[in-house]
């Protein structure tokens, strides 16, 4: 297998650039050619790509977003999407396609496998950071300090004007995000897409809170728990306290990788070289204790990560 592809799909994150160039340089060292497909899947679709090499990954190392670009590709949820995609996999003589993404882009990888001879390998890149196969994934640390500085910023308008906030930061699926950020920004209450939360509970705190003088507060709340905007007003409504609704939104999906997420990129862009050099595939690759490794793509799609129970547990006996 001298020639291998790599591909950035679903949501970006912060590092997916970091990847690339690691990936690139890495690989061009140990003698293989590689080429970049552009617009994630869409561009396996369409055949889509342009040679990468060490020099034309200069550059992009601190850079946010995906050079590569990337997007959300209905065609290949469907069976000729797939076939269309391994059909070019074939034509292009491409032995190797590493896939930087989350947890969709992997169940679409497997698909892709079962199609294809090419070797996968799965990078996780995602600021979900819901990936079985790795304690963190690539842009989760940037999106969290991204969203812990604003946060840190509304907690002084808070304070100042002695209101409660309820603060909407990513993660349609899973609270890994709302729960780190939560925890590192003191809120009051987090509300995570895995626990159901009693919205009598919220606005009993905030009237206990109230009576023992302490009149502003934060409340993280991950996208995926439902209609912030409506939570935020029955709030209001039963307690006497101010509340407003600050949505983070996408720039928690942009700028420029931490060190963090970029010591990662080259961590995981270095082990999906060595499996490829192996002519090993369908693995994804992840850090588990501080140890690079990987496992099968079909674990990876087939096992959901659990939040981790010291930060539950954490984040309950802080929020006093
Ligand atoms: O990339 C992950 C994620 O940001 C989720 O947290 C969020 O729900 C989703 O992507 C948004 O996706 P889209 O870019 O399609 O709006």
């Amino acid at each position: 297998m001298r020639r291998i592809a790599v591909v950035t799909t679903g949501g970006d994150a912060p590092g997916m650039n970091a990847t690339v160039r690691g990936l690139v340089r890495l690989a061009s060292s140990k003698g293989f050619q590689v080429f970049g497909f552009r617009r994630g899947w869409e561009g396996l679709i369409t055949s889509t790509f342009t040679p990468l090499t060490s020099r034309s990954v200069s550059g992009i190392l601190q850079l946010g977003g995906t050079v590569l670009h990337t997007s959300r590709c209905p065609e290949f949820k469907t069976r000729e999407g797939i076939r269309k995609a391994a059909r070019t996999l074939t034509s292009r003589r491409v032995g190797g396609l590493v896939v930087i993404g989350g947890n969709g882009s992997f169940k679409g990888a497997l698909e892709l496998s079962k199609q294809t001879n090419a070797s996968i390998v799965g990078i996780p890149a995602s600021i979900d950071n819901d990936v079985f196969v790795t304690d963190e994934t690539i842009g989760f640390d940037t999106a969290a300090n991204t969203a812990v500085s604003e946060i840190d910023k509304i907690r002084d308008t808070a304070v100042s004007h002695e209101r409660v906030f309820m603060i909407e930061v990513m993660g349609r699926e899973r609270g890994f995000l709302a729960l780190t950020v939560g925890l590192t920004v003191g809120a009051e209450t987090i509300l995570i897409p895995e626990s159901k939360y009693q919205k009598t509970d919220i606005i009993k705190t905030i009237r206990e809170n109230r009576i023992m003088g302490k009149r502003s507060g934060l409340i993280v709340a991950a996208e995926g728990i439902g209609d912030t905007h409506m939570l935020a007003r029955q709030i209001q409504r039963n307690t006497k306290a101010e509340v407003r609704l600050s949505i983070i939104g996408y720039a928690q999906r942009g700028g420029s990788p931490t060190a963090r997420s970029r010591l990662l990129a080259s961590l995981f862009a270095e082990e999906a070289v060595e499996l490829l050099s192996g002519a090993e595939g369908n693995r994804v690759v992840g850090l588990r204790d501080g140890v690079v490794g990987s496992i099968s793509l079909q674990e990876s799609c087939e096992t959901e990560k659990e939040l981790d129970p010291t930060l539950l547990r954490l984040a309950k006996l802080l929020a006093t």
